[in-house]
């Protein structure tokens, strides 16, 4: 049982896998890759900065991967087995990445962007694995993970598994593996052998599982066999099979950051290497109604968070704008709701869908770079108003232009409504 708090462990993991998201990759850590089971022609076809050494198995050969799958990774750092996955699942199939640390969902963003590929055929999720994830029951057809879950504290990796079961449809499936620090300067091909996972040969002393050294290195975290079975069948007895490799683990030695630290143990004495994989029961009674359902439980998910707070106005001083008759390129308005926007509008309004605007930003700032002000609204402009309206400043930001700035339409469209609706000149029907 581990001393330390569960607050302290996670911070510790995520940041520590937050600097290494920052260095890059090289020959060496490639090689690493290639040695735990991926093959050379998978790794030419995604990014080389996706590919950090961070790995000791390769669970997208084990998942068996069919067109139209969905997909979710957890702890899936620069995004090697998502971009795998994505293309094995195909345009009509979904790969979402889960990971809590923002250098490394930036890093993962941009390998998929060199790719072309968004949301939703990939999605990018920045969720921590020690809560409930944002993902909907019974979607998904298989859950992998590599060198992730010993990162958790016993009650976390039981939590996690239980979600996962929730998650995974009637049948699906999940393939763990997990990494130790193994870089090339120790002997790989007899110490490191594809589908390896992390588990304790035997109890690990708590002198041992509080080394936060060793935490982050995925040793103090691991849990015997037997355990990790306990913690599947008490998610579900009905959770199915699981098969084992015993490997031999290295750690502490050159990465692309320099060297990591050696942990003060034979690391090999205390763990080996696993790969598990188990299937949720298909005989789970299926409640659901036929109406499909979104993997992700809210979209946005998929989207970074806003970072700016774009200012407030009031309905009287856009009615101000509106009936001022001011220059073209003076301001704008963007109504961002989808299927929701019968009963009315604010007059001149430009549509465009919340749920597709972060991906088309690009466009939009082609169009409103020179309006100076470009104003959101949804329903209440609670929501969806804001976040596109933050989403584009920050893009306005980021792209150092200040010839536009974004605004909030105070109360949406109900508050203008509800004051202009007999108003001609300030209201479109639908
Ligand atoms: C050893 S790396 C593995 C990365 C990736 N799966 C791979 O094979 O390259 C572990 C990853 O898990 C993430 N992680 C660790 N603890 C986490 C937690 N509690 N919640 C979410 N992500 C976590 C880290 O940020 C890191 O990206």
């Amino acid at each position: 049982m581990s001393l330390l708090p569960e607050s302290s462990i996670i911070a510790a993991v995520v940041q520590a896998y937050s600097e290494k998201a920052k260095c890059g990759s090289n020959n060496d850590v490639q090689k690493v890759t290639e040695s735990v089971g991926y093959s050379p022609t998978d790794l030419a076809s995604i990014p080389a900065a996706a590919q950090l050494g961070l790995g000791c198995g390769s669970p997208v050969n084990a998942a068996n991967l069919k067109e139209g799958e969905i997909v979710v990774d957890l702890g899936s750092g620069g995004g090697i087995d998502v971009l795998l996955s994505a293309s094995k699942v195909g345009a009509e199939g979904q790969a979402i990445w889960i990971d809590a640390s923002t250098d490394m969902i930036a890093l993962a963003r941009s390998n998929a962007a060199k790719k072309g590929l968004k949301p939703p055929h990939v999605a990018f999720v920045q969720a921590s694995l020690a809560e409930s994830l944002p993902i909907a029951s019974n979607t998904v057809n298989c859950v992998l993970s590599n060198c992730v879950i010993k990162l958790l504290s016993q009650g976390g990796k039981a939590t996690l598994l239980k979600e996962v079961y929730r998650i995974l449809k009637p049948g699906g499936r999940i393939i763990l593996d997990d990494v130790s620090g193994c870089f090339p300067d120790e002997p790989l091909q007899a110490n490191l052998t594809p589908r390896a996972q992390i588990l304790a040969k035997q109890p690990l002393p708590d002198e041992i599982r509080n080394d936060l050294t060793s935490y982050v290195n995925c040793i103090s975290g691991s849990i015997q066999v037997e355990e990790y079975q306990q913690i599947l069948q008490a998610a579900d007895p009905q959770f199915l099979e699981t098969k084992n490799d015993l490997r031999k683990v290295c750690s502490g030695v050159n990465g692309t950051c320099g060297v990591a630290p050696k942990p003060k143990f034979d690391v090999n004495t205390w763990v080996a290497s696993y790969q598990i994989i188990a299937y949720k029961s298909t005989e789970i009674e299926d409640t659901a109604d036929s109406t499909p359902v979104a993997t992700l439980l809210r979209w946005w998910d998929a989207y970074p968070k806003v970072k700016s707070c774009p200012a407030v106005l009031a309905p009287e001083a856009l009615a101000n704008l509106i009936r001022g008759g001011s220059g073209e390129h003076h301001f704008a308005v963007v109504d961002v709701r989808r299927n929701d926007h019968a009963g009315g509008h604010v007059r001149g309004s430009d549509n465009w869908a919340a749920q597709t605007f972060y991906d088309d930003l690009p466009k939009f700032l082609e169009k409103y770079r020179n309006t100076s002000q470009v104003i959101f609204y949804c329903g209440s402009s609670a929501g969806r108003g804001p976040r596109c309206a933050g989403w584009y400043q920050d893009y306005l930001n980021e792209a150092g232009v200040t010839t536009s700035k974004s605004y909030v339409l105070e109360g949406g469209v109900k508050a203008w409504l509800a004051k202009y609706r007999a108003e001609e000149d300030l209201v479109d029907s639908d």
